[in-house]
């Protein structure tokens, strides 16, 4: 299947897409930009956001009779929130919304809650109304560097749908879907393989309005008898449908699942060690009515999530840490897959930008292809935060016996395993000068920089790219056996 597809060389209409890319500054990249910045942690960078001290001491509880964790909550204090004005006549409908929830709540939002409004408030959120990506955009993804990207994951896609016995009916589902690149580039990769394409449902995870009408544009969708607008069917004939959430998707058919770039818009909550113990960072509005970061004053729900978090971290690695980064959203949305995964059968891929342990202090803003405090005019940058894949493999075993968590691997080694070189070669076999060039430079930024023996030349010319700060991870029903190209 591998070679049979990667031989089938062909550059869909759209290529001018590297062509804009390429005008970009490294930066350009949403997590990963030039080396410099890219190998650095957010919490290095300049855009650091200050905490304000706690309002008053506290004591400590100990928790260490914790297995394998030992980390002590702050459990005092009620909140007394300081009476202050929070208008200002210049602030967006988001600022006036954000400061009146915590005016109404009587004290700090956390920052979770502080992410989710700002990327997905139903009125103002930065993914709610407009078109985010490319060069007008903020950031650029891998589906929108290069074809080659999408037509991997349609490879991934095809090799777990034969191991699962080539089912007449399948779901596909995107969790997050951006423009729709990713699942055309799938799907057109695919064509070939008429008995793969026939079969599939497509079920498009989406809370932007105006994202979802991207899709369907970029789908090639029509919706002749304009019913519902959250149906419609390709130009070939495989039917689409929008959801806001996994669970609104249908059950009973063997599921194949793809996240690419969705867990690090998941909101995180974020935890600093204080001389009282773990406290909550969290949103406040100060005297001047600007945003400020404060730790909350006593325990906060998340700290649920904090304890079991670091039930499945090694003692040293908590002792290093400062701050701690928790995405229950992640926890939830894993169990749910992975539920999912193991009485329909299946598998799912996650692919982000994270790390293979516990997360700091990564929660970042990028606005115009520029790093911004978190802070500074919310729903006008992107917030996202480095993925926990621990987490995530934890959460699936925890509820499920019956799937099996692979990875996580670096993109480079995901991409090269499957094939991307044999498919770069085909797809240079067949194009204009200006095409190869902008496949080569596609090319580097999928897989440079990444661990895979890809680059023959010196050392330090090796091209920058995705290749090792995103990971990829596979949940998949045992019943499926190992997925490619996680051998
Ligand atoms: C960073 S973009 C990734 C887009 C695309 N996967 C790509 O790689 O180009 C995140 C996507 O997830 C969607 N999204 C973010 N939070 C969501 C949520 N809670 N539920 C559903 N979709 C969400 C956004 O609207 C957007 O389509």
């Amino acid at each position: 299947m591998l070679r049979r597809f990667i031989a089938q060389a062909s550059l869909p209409q759209r290529y001018h897409r590297y062509l804009i890319t390429q005008q970009h500054s490294p930066n350009s990249f949403r997590r990963c930009s030039s080396s410099s910045t890219a190998a650095t942690p957010p919490s290095q960078l300049p855009v650091e956001t200050s905490v304000e001290p706690p309002p008053e001491p506290h004591f400590s509880d100990d928790y260490s009779s914790k297995p394998s964790a030992s980390i002590s909550v702050d459990r005092s204090g009620l909140n007394n929130p300081i009476e202050h004005s929070h208008e200002s006549l210049a602030d967006s409908e988001l600022v006036k919304h954000l400061k009146s929830l915590i005016k109404f709540r009587g004290g700090p939002i956390s920052v979770a809650e502080y992410m989710e409004e700002v990327l997905i408030n139903p009125k103002a959120g930065f993914y709610i109304n407009r078109d985010v990506f490319g060069a007008e955009g903020d950031f650029i993804t891998s589906p929108e560097v290069s074809q080659m990207f999408g037509e991997m994951i349609g490879v991934w896609a095809m090799c777990l749908w034969e191991q699962m016995g080539q089912p007449n009916r399948v779901n596909l589902v995107e969790l997050g879907p951006g423009r729709g690149t990713l699942m055309a580039d799938l799907l057109r990769g695919a064509s070939k393989f008429e008995k793969f394409t026939r079969s599939v449902n497509i079920h498009m995870i989406e809370v932007s309005p105006a994202l979802k009408k991207i899709q369907k544009t970029t789908l090639k969708c029509n919706n002749e008898d304009g019913a519902d607008e959250n149906t419609a069917t390709t130009l070939t004939g495989t039917p689409v449908s929008w959801h806001s959430t996994l669970e609104e998707v249908p059950t009973g058919l063997p599921t194949i699942i793809i996240a690419h770039e969705f867990f690090d818009a998941l909101p995180v909550h974020q935890f600093q060690k204080a001389s009282r113990g773990w406290c909550e960072k969290m949103i406040d509005v100060g005297e001047d009515s600007k945003f400020r970061v404060v730790l909350s004053p006593h325990p906060t729900p998340a700290t649920l999530y904090l304890l079991k978090r670091c039930k499945w971290a090694q003692n040293e690695e908590l002792t290093k840490l400062e701050h701690v980064e928790v995405c229950p959203k992640a926890i939830d949305l894993t169990q749910t897959i992975a539920k999912r995964i193991s009485t329909d059968g299946g598998g799912a891929l996650i692919i982000d930008y994270g790390l293979d342990s516990i997360v700091s202090d990564s929660l970042q803003a990028i606005r115009k292809h520029k790093f911004v405090n978190i802070l500074d005019d919310p729903g006008s940058a992107d917030l996202s935060a480095y993925v926990d894949f621990p987490a995530i493999k934890h959460s699936a075993e925890e509820v499920s016996e019956d799937v099996c968590v692979y990875g996580p691997i670096t993109q480079s080694q995901f991409l090269g395993n499957l094939g991307i070189n044999f498919r770069v070669e085909a797809l240079l076999q067949n194009c204009t000068d200006e095409q190869a060039e902008s496949l080569r430079t596609g090319y580097w930024r999928l897989v440079g920089d990444g661990e895979a023996p890809f680059w023959e030349g010196p050392d330090e010319q090796t091209p920058i790219g995705m290749g090792s700060r995103y990971l990829a991870m596979a949940i998949v029903n045992k019943k499926q056996g190992t997925p490619a190209p996680f051998h």
